[in-house]
């Protein structure tokens, strides 16, 4: 039986399609990602109007930068323009604004703008929002494993202790519960280096829709169809 009170805590998005938007629309790329900027404003409203706590999206991977140095740049600006245009709306809908990923490969002027919007929104307690920027999975889980190594040669910590707690404690999503479901657009069905960890238990929901043209309505059937399934975590449920 669908069981409509259950909201995932914890939402992930891997936000695919805006090239083919932008194709299908005749128009160049980075009008896809300006207007997938739209839709990451639908999924946060969505998101808090639907009482869910944490919304992580992967704007930026670390594999992105293998893309034109054009729609790099490109995508650059928009981050540090949508960042700094959103931070003071953000706020008012009580939302944290926090970036994972490895900040130091990212431009001075893209990381100040981080740094002030992460500051201007720290007091939101609605919705903890997540953006992946030059972000992966295997570059997280890496950091964590150098963190582990480092503090064993130090001896502050027993090899023999180390637990999947340790590891978690040490990636950057550190703070937060895992997903609870992960949405992919566009009709892609891979992970792509996102969350590999985080994502072990998580609903996967993948859809067609490309991600300028996912809106508040398919954040809602996003969130319909996760609350018919039904979660084991490889437990057997009567
Ligand atoms: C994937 O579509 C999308 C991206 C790599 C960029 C996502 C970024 C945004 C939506 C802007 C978000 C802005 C903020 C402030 C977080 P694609 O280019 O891979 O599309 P394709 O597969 O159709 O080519």
């Amino acid at each position: 039986m669908t069981d409509t009170t259950r909201t995932p805590r914890h939402v992930a998005i891997i936000m695919d399609g805006n090239g083919r938007w932008a194709q299908q629309h005749g128009k160049e790329r980075v009008f896809g990602h300006a207007r997938g900027v739209e839709s990451v404003r639908g999924a946060v409203k969505a998101a808090i109007r639907n009482g869910v706590g944490y919304l992580t999206i992967y704007a930026f991977s670390t594999e992105n930068w293998g893309r034109p140095t054009e729609e790099i740049d490109a995508l650059m600006e928009l981050f540090c323009k949508s960042i700094a245009a959103e931070a003071p709306e953000l706020r008012r809908q009580g939302v944290s604004l926090h970036i994972i990923g490895d900040t130091q490969g990212l431009s001075p002027e893209v990381r100040e703008h981080i740094a002030l919007a992460e500051q201007q929104t720290a007091d939101g307690d609605k919705l903890v929002l997540i953006v992946a920027l030059n972000y992966s999975s295997r570059w997280e889980l890496t950091e964590a494993a150098r963190a582990i190594a480092r503090e064993a040669s130090a001896g502050t910590l027993d090899p023999d202790a180390v637990t999947a707690e340790t590891v978690g404690a040490r990636l950057a999503t550190a703070a937060w519960p895992d997903p609870d479901l992960l949405i992919r657009t566009s009709g892609e069905c891979r992970l792509s280096n996102f969350l590999l960890w985080q994502l072990a238990y998580s609903e996967l929901y993948f859809t067609e829709v490309l991600w300028p043209d996912f809106d508040e309505r398919e954040f809602d059937k996003a969130l319909d169809n996760y609350r018919q399934r039904d979660r084991r975590f490889g437990l057997i449920k009567n």
